[in-house]
């Protein structure tokens, strides 16, 4: 019903009263070229993004390496800690269960996982655990999933035995089917009674075999899914701030994140403790999803990789003293780290970081392009120690596009000053970040049209509407991210790369919001700007096309806005209006200098009207009208197409051109 209307609404041929708004599509000039790389994702281990998130591990604190070692799990029975000796030298401690000596009593452990361990009926879940036996040759352990508010006969809902017999260390696994779907679940893993014997247990893992793309340590495939529909160009990672550090042990370490995975020493994650009111004590970096993760999830959904790199500081709001940051004759461990990530990237097989790459599985280059070097940093502090990653990497490795900060926000004293350094370093890039109220999205849809174009491209790199006492993802703050984009697709010369921040948020784990995507334990909720960046970056185009009223761009004049694109891969043009008023808005566009003998196809309409319920945090694609308008003719190389856009609505029109 909901698709029905909103279509004639939007695509009917026009009867409304008021006059429309001319809108003239020039199509004997072709535009600059939209870079592969305009609409792209952001991804930070905020919100449970990574942990407990879309890295597909369901259990908490599984090396016990916490710095409280038994977070996330309840031990009964007598479980102890040994703080080294564990088969993991970057994680060194293990458990140990000893028999219980009373026959009543047992002993083990029981994993709370991230806000439950939630699985679903009939689906299988590989469990793993590093096990070695005690004095007497052979332990058994039983692996449990359980419903702890069961009203059934038993909380359990697939067990598993496993005897760990080998002589010391060695991986063990079952595969567990639970009869039963469960988003609150726990882990129990006990220790048999029978053989006697103690058993010490590391590394203990519960993954759904079905990943992303099948991976082991794989992602979880709804939330990855989700992303990869979006068909973005770019992949930013891993942050944000988490780049940073608060102290200079906590800044994020890519070599800490590549290798065996059971090795990848545990971080603390600073959205932990950053705001007060939202506080997760048990927040932490597995690494699990680490750069190798990265990599590979970029390269299967057809991304561009852009690393982000700490530059040798901490984050500035933690840290405002410049005298605690790296001293600038001390970068050198931080340059190398940049050198050698690029190996890792891209070098041979047979370099040292190439072959590590190679080792865990993918041999072939992952052909990064671009780096960036810090995030969100400012200041002289940041230009001093910025400067020698540019002449170091242009002279290793001057193939690859280099990315500077503009600092935190879209103007002011940082970045008036930033800008111009970033030109005089030579950055091919500049990360501009905008978390704006609703009249700085309203009012700036014009802000590239005339930005200086001699110096590096913009990568609007984090950006949000945040209207003011209304911090979630309702529908009016998307629809200004609509009307702000027109600006960035109407400026593709120079913005070359624009990602949404923050991606994913965890509903019971968030520390903030808005979010593109968010998710529990069983499932993922879309927003309406998830659908807004969807509609984009499908809809990238190859070529911007230029498209006037009255002489000039549609940039919010009558809370109207328009930008329009040629897609020479399927022959077609396609133009984005945005109408923020609470009455619908007549158009008319009129296709001029089309090609001689050309014909235009029936257009394709996609409209986004707003949510019924203002309150609504999420947005589904089938609140999405679709609809026709039949093939405008064409007459002396012109055609005129008229339609009414609905109130509050983000309008898609693809005009296929047959030559
Ligand atoms: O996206 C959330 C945070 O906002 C990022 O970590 C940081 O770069 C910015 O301040």
């Amino acid at each position: 019903m909901r698709k029905l209307a909103i279509a004639a609404i939007c695509c009917a041929i026009s009867a409304a009263a008021s006059v429309p708004t001319v809108l003239k599509l020039d199509a004997s000039k072709t535009g600059a070229p939209v870079q592969p790389t305009m609409y792209g994702l952001f991804f930070e281990d905020i919100n449970y993004a990574a942990d407990g998130g879309i890295y597909a591990e369901k259990i908490k604190n599984r090396s016990f390496e916490f710095p409280n070692a038994l977070t996330g799990w309840i031990p009964f029975g007598k479980v102890s800690v040994a703080e080294s000796g564990g088969p993991f030298e970057r994680n060194p401690r293990y458990v140990t269960l000893a028999q219980e000596p009373h026959r009543s009593k047992h002993t083990g452990l029981q994993n709370e996982g991230f806000f439950g361990v939630s699985f679903k009926k009939g689906e299988e879940y590989r469990f793993s655990v590093y096990g070695r036996h005690g004095q007497s040759g052979s332990a058994t352990i039983r692996v449990e999933l359980v419903d702890p508010a069961s009203k059934g006969e038993s909380m359990v809902v697939a067990s598993a035995k496993i005897n760990v017999d080998k002589a010391g260390w060695n991986k063990y696994t079952a595969n567990l089917v639970p009869g039963k779907s469960v988003s609150k679940g726990v882990l129990r893993v006990f220790l048999e009674k029978n053989p006697a014997g103690s058993v010490d247990l590391d590394h203990v893992s519960l993954f759904p075999v079905d990943t992303w793309n099948g991976h082991e340590n794989g992602l979880r495939k709804d939330i990855a899914t989700a992303l990869a529909d979006i068909k973005p160009g770019l992949l930013r990672f891993p942050g944000g701030c988490i780049v940073e550090g608060t102290e200079i042990p906590d800044r994020y370490q890519w070599k800490n994140t590549v290798g065996p995975v059971e090795n990848r020493p545990l971080n603390i994650n600073r959205w932990q403790f950053e705001f007060q009111h939202r506080f997760s004590p048990d927040y932490y970096q597995s690494y699990g999803l680490g750069f190798y993760e990265y990599f590979l999830f970029a390269e299967e959904i057809g991304a561009e990789p852009l690393p982000v790199l700490n530059v040798g500081m901490l984050c500035q709001y933690e840290n405002p003293d410049p005298k605690v940051q790296v001293p600038v004759d001390s970068l050198d461990e931080y340059i190398q780290d940049a050198i050698d990530l690029i190996e890792f990237a891209n070098g041979d097989t047979n370099t040292t970081w190439g072959g590590l790459r190679a080792s865990m599985g993918h041999p072939e280059p992952f052909n990064l392009k671009f780096l960036a070097i810090g995030n969100e940093q400012w200041g002289p502090e940041y230009v001093e120690r910025l400067e020698p990653f540019v002449k170091a990497l242009r002279k290793a490795h001057p193939e690859i596009k280099i990315v500077g900060s503009s600092g935190p926000s879209a103007d002011g004293k940082h970045f008036d000053y930033l800008w111009p350094e970033m030109r005089r370093l030579g950055a091919d890039l500049v990360d501009e970040h905008y978390y704006q109220s609703a009249e700085w999205f309203r009012d700036n849809a014009a802000r590239y049209d005339n930005y200086d174009r001699r110096g590096p491209k913009v990568f609007a790199g984090e950006y949000a509407c945040h209207p003011r006492g209304r911090k979630f993802n309702h529908f009016d703050a998307s629809l200004l991210e609509a009307a702000f984009m027109t600006g960035l697709e109407r400026n593709a010369d120079i913005v070359q790369m624009a990602t949404y921040a923050p991606l994913l948020a965890h509903e019971e784990g968030w520390q903030w919001r808005p979010d593109m995507v968010w998710f529990n334990g069983d499932t993922v909720n879309l927003t309406a700007s998830y659908f807004v960046q969807r509609m984009y970056a499908r809809n990238k185009g190859t070529n911007v096309a230029s498209l006037l009223a009255d002489g000039k761009p549609l940039t919010g004049q009558d809370g109207l806005y328009a930008s329009a694109v040629f897609d020479a891969d399927t022959d077609a043009y396609i133009v984005k209006i945005v109408n923020i008023n609470k009455e619908s808005a007549p158009f008319e566009i009129i296709l001029d200098k089309l090609p001689k003998k050309a014909a235009l196809g029936s257009v394709e309409c996609v409209a986004m009207g707003p949510t019924s319920d203002p309150d609504a945090n999420y947005y589904s694609a089938d609140m999405l009208g679709e609809s026709v308008i039949a093939a405008p003719a064409v007459e002396k190389r012109s055609a005129r197409l008229s339609f009414t856009v609905a109130p509050r609505t983000f309008a898609l029109y693809r005009i296929p051109v047959k030559k």
